[in-house]
């Protein structure tokens, strides 16, 4: 299964953090880092996913979802942008939409929506590594991330909300009449929607490709053997200077 560091989770909830302070300014800021602030210990130990063949099924695998859907939402938004695109809204709002698209996955106001699935059997056999939390009112994932926004005052332009509601593409039912409007007055205004979607698919994809090949098994494992052989020469030194002197 793949696992983050103390110190990657640190790392990826500081990056977390600085694209908060980078994007937004004046109250909304203030907010946004008040509700951050609230989910902190809970945000940075969230999974992105219970299964572990879906993706980042792992702790503190939504703050690096969350920060893999923004940069590739920018990047996504250069290539349209190049290829002749309309782009009629700003970065922030494609950047807000990003980074809350999954909100509802940190759980409500009291409880996780993950919590660690107590049966080895389902883990090891079936990669059910997290599974729903029972005793959360059921709201979609979407809902709840617009849910927990207005909890905390957090207010949305109207690209945002359509951004991020429509975030999950066809693979969300509810989400058919925005997208398949049979009348030229129907159609989505802005290509913010498109964007977010591709960026979300893209980055689900390659957290999967991530975990398939163990990549970042290989890369603990690497940054252990550098601590390993770090003590060992630390060690070493000791010994030598033991011996001989400075
Ligand atoms: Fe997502």
């Amino acid at each position: 299964m793949k696992e983050l560091t103390p110190e990657q989770i640190q790392e990826n909830w500081k990056q977390l953090i600085r694209l908060v302070e980078d994007n937004f300014t004046g109250e909304r800021l203030e907010k946004l880092l008040k509700m951050y602030d609230y989910f902190e210990e809970r945000m940075c130990m969230a999974p992105a996913s219970g299964k572990e063949h879906f993706h980042n099924a792992h702790a503190g695998g939504y703050v690096e979802h969350v920060i893999h859907v923004t940069t590739s939402a920018l990047k996504i938004k250069d290539v349209w942008e190049q290829s002749g695109a309309t782009i009629n809204f700003t970065d922030e709002e494609l950047v807000f939409a990003a980074l809350h698209h999954d909100l509802g996955k940190v759980g409500d106001l009291a409880d996780d929506y993950y919590t660690p699935n107590d049966s080895d059997w389902h883990r090891k056999n079936q990669g059910l590594i997290y599974k729903h939390n029972p005793n959360l009112q059921f709201m979609t994932v979407t809902d709840r991330a617009l849910f927990l926004l207005q909890h905390f005052g957090i207010v949305l332009s109207d690209n945002e909300y359509i951004g991020l509601r429509l975030t999950d593409g066809l693979y969300e039912e509810a989400n058919k009449s925005y997208y398949i409007g049979y009348s030229p007055d129907r159609a989505l205004r802005s290509n913010i929607a498109y964007i977010l979607h591709q960026a979300d698919m893209m980055a689900t994809h390659i957290e999967y490709d991530f975990w398939k090949r163990g990549d970042h098994a290989a890369v603990i494992a690497k940054t252990e053997e550098v601590k390993v052989k770090t003590k060992q020469s630390t060690a070493a030194n000791h010994a030598f200077k033991e011996l001989f002197g400075e």
